[in-house]
């Protein structure tokens, strides 16, 4: 149901790679709320992802920008200025890559280079981002820049591995910048904190199925999905949030609250003893867990 929430607004949405994507959701809930807007992702992501298809479906341009690059960046701002027509009233930041996940490197093993990768393109680019459009001054009075989270940036999650530590870093961003450009400008700045949700960037976590499991078993409204995702970041957006800023927002069906749920405590005494081979609690020949 489209209540015109965003009608009149012009937007940025990172990080739509294909029907998965958080980013795919916003963009079509933001297009029924009738706001304008372009889309931005990789070049690889463009010609191996469906981007354009979605360009095409809320009628828009897909423009390549790598978030790491502050050279693309400013073209972006530009080309989206020229093509919608006006400044910016909306950013989704939808954007996490980690090669030492990826590669399979363990978080007391991490690679430095790749954990430089994963910082610049999971965090410092959310800072790239509010660096070039305040500097171009590009977005509106009012305006609401989003950035999606995860709460391992808070307790520790098996497999996260550095995105953690990247996730730590947006989170504070949010908060910096997010009085900076709140000062100045009225611009609000916050993260979401998503639940675990199956897309390309999710199902590369260790042990996703599992995690999914138990986050749903956690919470007592259950994970949110990505539409329900869309449907808050639209909120967000809309002038009826105006005052939340510098925000890390859990959007997690009460996940981050709990401590233990009956229905995980069930499941747990369900599995407790065939869980463990050898009984003991630290990794030895015949049960090794990492
Ligand atoms: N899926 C989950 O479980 C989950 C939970 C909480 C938060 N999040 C966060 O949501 C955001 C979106 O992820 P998703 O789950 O929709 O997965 P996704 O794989 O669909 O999206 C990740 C996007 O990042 C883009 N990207 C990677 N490197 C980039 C770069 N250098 N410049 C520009 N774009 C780049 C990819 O092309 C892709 O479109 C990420 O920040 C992710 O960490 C995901």
């Amino acid at each position: 149901m489209a209540y015109n929430l965003l009608k009149g607004k012009r937007g940025i949405i990172f990080g739509a790679l294909n029907s998965s994507s958080i980013a795919w959701k916003v963009a079509q809930r933001a297009y029924e709320e009738g706001a304008i807007f372009t889309l931005s992702n990789t070049g690889v992501a463009m010609r191996m992802g469906d981007t354009a298809q979605l360009a095409e479906e809320c009628k828009t341009v897909a423009i390549e920008a790598d978030a790491t690059s502050v050279k693309d960046l400013e073209n972006l701002f530009d080309e989206s200025i020229k093509a919608l027509g006006g400044k910016i009233d909306f950013i989704l930041h939808s954007i996490g890559m980690s090669p030492n996940v990826r590669k399979g490197r363990h978080y007391s093993d991490l690679d430095y280079n790749f954990l430089e990768k994963t910082l610049d393109i999971s965090a410092v680019s959310f800072h790239k981002v509010l660096q070039v459009a305040r500097k171009k001054d590009a977005i509106n009075p009012w305006g609401s820049v989003v950035a999606l989270s995860y709460v391992a940036a808070q307790r520790t999650f098996y497999g996260y591995n550095d995105m953690a530590d990247a996730k730590a870093l947006l989170e504070s961003i949010a908060r910096s910048f997010g009085y900076i450009y709140g000062r100045e400008r009225n611009v609000r700045i916050n993260t979401v904190s998503q639940s675990p949700t199956m897309t390309t960037a999710g199902s590369g976590v260790k042990g996703i199925g599992n995690l999914l499991d138990f986050g749903d078993r956690m919470s007592p409204l259950g994970n949110a999905t990505a539409e329900e995702c869309a449907d808050y970041c639209i909120t967000l957006f809309s002038d009826l949030t105006k005052k939340v800023t510098m925000q890390n927002l859990f959007h997690d069906g009460g996940f981050s609250s709990m401590g233990m749920s009956m229905r995980a405590l069930t499941q747990y005494e369900k599995g407790l003893d065939c869980n463990c081979e050898c009984g003991r609690d630290e990794p030895c020949d015949d049960h090794k867990y990492d």
